[in-house]
């Protein structure tokens, strides 16, 4: 009997799934560049189980079932690249090459495009949830050429995460890059929910002066409320775990965070598509600053910066740290989910906000229960355009901005650095503010590059230009919006 699917890359991720794969009952023919990798595997984790060696593209290829499925678990970049120029003289038209690495969308697009002239499909598939999460479930976002999809569809939704309600956390994204744009907005959204976990601890700790254990009950609390999500209940657990002197290992942990890359290009992909992605952007941002530690350290003691101590009724702040938390997180999604429905119009791309929300809701790294509440909103509107006038996420915007607001504007007193929850309720702010003061602005690009503006009393789309000196000439600079 010949193999179902076969996966190229050993290493933990590529492991995992096929693990997975094979509980599922599927036959998986695995591959690794490095032959012994393949022994190492076939003698170790996969022993017992209906799980075959290839040790060359051509042995894989020849023990696939047809439409051949493969799929990729290498490193994203040109390792991609170069195992599909090495398989594609291999197989046949009609046959399915998958990657489910970290790829950046426009890699994908342009592979769907390739290998379609070639009669190959590709499906360029984000997969969350981390080393458990593809052993036991992951989160799975294919997109791609879509004719892939049936053949594709039973595996993937058989071994991905499941709801309440046992629905696969994994459901068809979009043509061309869509599923690893969707993905790349996953992690963007992470880098969010992470930062702004980092800013309620930093609050907790240098300006309440709590203790470790004290600040684990506030997340195993906060666990139980609106907030429930796996990277709140794994702080609980960091903020618990001690080392070996019996001190909180986190506090050893030095203070500089690292990135792949995935936050930066939701980030430059937002500045590309125009769409006010602060929160995620400045999690980002707040990546780099850490890095620059030794700066840092520096600027604290020239700086004499003081002790930012919060006083007040502790568990007062910390019902307002929750709240402020949880209304930041909102216009964090909602935010992502304008770039989403950005990108969606501008590469015809039709995605269904209501089923990423759903694949989401398990198996990756930004499960939550909220998830669901985002779900409930797209079902009411499927084209809603700001998640926050949803009126179950209006209700928590309204409800929390008073603690917000007090949040904010206390670390900004004692200067606790908050980037995320602060550039979060500023951008609730201005887009819940009918007038702005970009009418200024445009005056000051007339005033000194002729750039013209519209007027409020004049129909939209008519431009005008002042000789604000009376020096400069008549004539205007080309008006183009980029
Ligand atoms: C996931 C994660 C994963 C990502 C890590 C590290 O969905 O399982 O998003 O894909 O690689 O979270 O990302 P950074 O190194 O950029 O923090």
């Amino acid at each position: 009997m010949k193999g179902d699917i076969g996966v190229i890359g050993l290493a933990v991720m590529g492991q995992n799934l096929i693990l997975n794969m094979n509980d599922h009952g599927y036959k998986v023919v695995a591959h690794n560049r490095t032959a012994e990798k393949v022994d190492e595997f076939l003698q170790g984790p996969a022993k017992g189980t209906n799980i075959v060696g290839a040790y060359s593209l051509q042995e894989l290829v020849d023990k696939l079932e047809s439409p051949r499925k493969i799929m990729l678990m290498v490193r994203a970049g040109d390792v991609v690249d170069s195992f599909i120029d090495k398989l594609v003289p291999l197989l046949d038209k009609g046959d399915i090459i998958i990657d489910g690495g970290n790829t950046n969308f426009p890699d994908t697009n342009r592979r769907v495009a390739a290998l379609k002239e070639k009669g190959i499909h590709f499906i360029g598939s984000g997969v969350s949830g981390g080393e458990e999460g593809a052993r036991f479930g992951p989160s799975i976002m294919p997109g791609g050429s879509p004719e892939a999809w049936p053949f594709v569809k039973p595996i993937f939704q058989a071994i991905s995460a499941k709801t309440e309600n046992d629905e696969p956390c994994c459901d068809w994204v979009g043509n061309d890059g869509a599923g690893h744009f969707v993905k790349m907005v996953h992690n963007g959204i992470e880098y969010g929910d992470m930062q702004l976990i980092t800013e309620a601890y930093q609050f907790m700790k240098d300006g309440l002066g709590m203790t470790h254990d004290e600040m684990q009950s506030v997340f195993i609390e906060w666990n139980k409320t609106e907030l429930n999500s796996y990277l709140v209940e794994i702080t609980s657990d960091i903020l618990g775990y001690k080392d070996t002197d019996g001190e909180p290992l986190v506090e050893k942990i030095l203070d500089t965070a690292g990135q792949k890359g995935t936050g930066k290009w939701t980030g430059i992909n937002a500045l590309d598509m125009g769409i006010p992605l602060t929160l995620i952007t400045e999690s980002v941002f707040a990546r780099c600053l850490s890095s620059l530690k030794d700066q840092r350290v520096e600027a604290e003691a020239l700086f004499g910066k003081k002790e930012s101590i919060v006083e007040g009724d502790k568990q007062v702040w910390i019902e307002a740290l929750r709240q402020a938390l949880l209304a930041s997180k909102i216009i964090s999604y909602a935010q992502g989910f304008m770039l989403m429905r950005e990108a969606s119009n501008e590469n015809g791309w039709d995605l269904n906000y209501g089923n990423v929300a759903l694949m989401w809701r398990g198996g990756c790294i930004i499960r939550s229960a909220f998830l669901s509440n985002i779900r409930d909103a797209y079902d009411i509107d499927p084209e809603l355009s700001f998640l926050g006038s949803d009126s179950y996420f209006k209700g928590i915007l309204e409800n929390s901005m008073s603690a917000w607001r007090k949040v904010a504007a206390k670390s900004m007193e004692v200067g606790i650095p908050m980037p995320s929850m602060t550039s979060a309720l500023t951008f609730l702010d201005g887009y819940t503010t009918a007038r702005l003061p970009a009418n200024l602005l445009q005056a000051q690009r007339d005033y000194f590059g002729a750039h013209t503006y519209e007027r409020v009393d004049k129909p939209k789309g008519e431009f005008f230009h002042t000789n604000w000196t009376g020096k400069g000439g008549d004539v205007s600079s080309t008006t183009y919006n980029s």
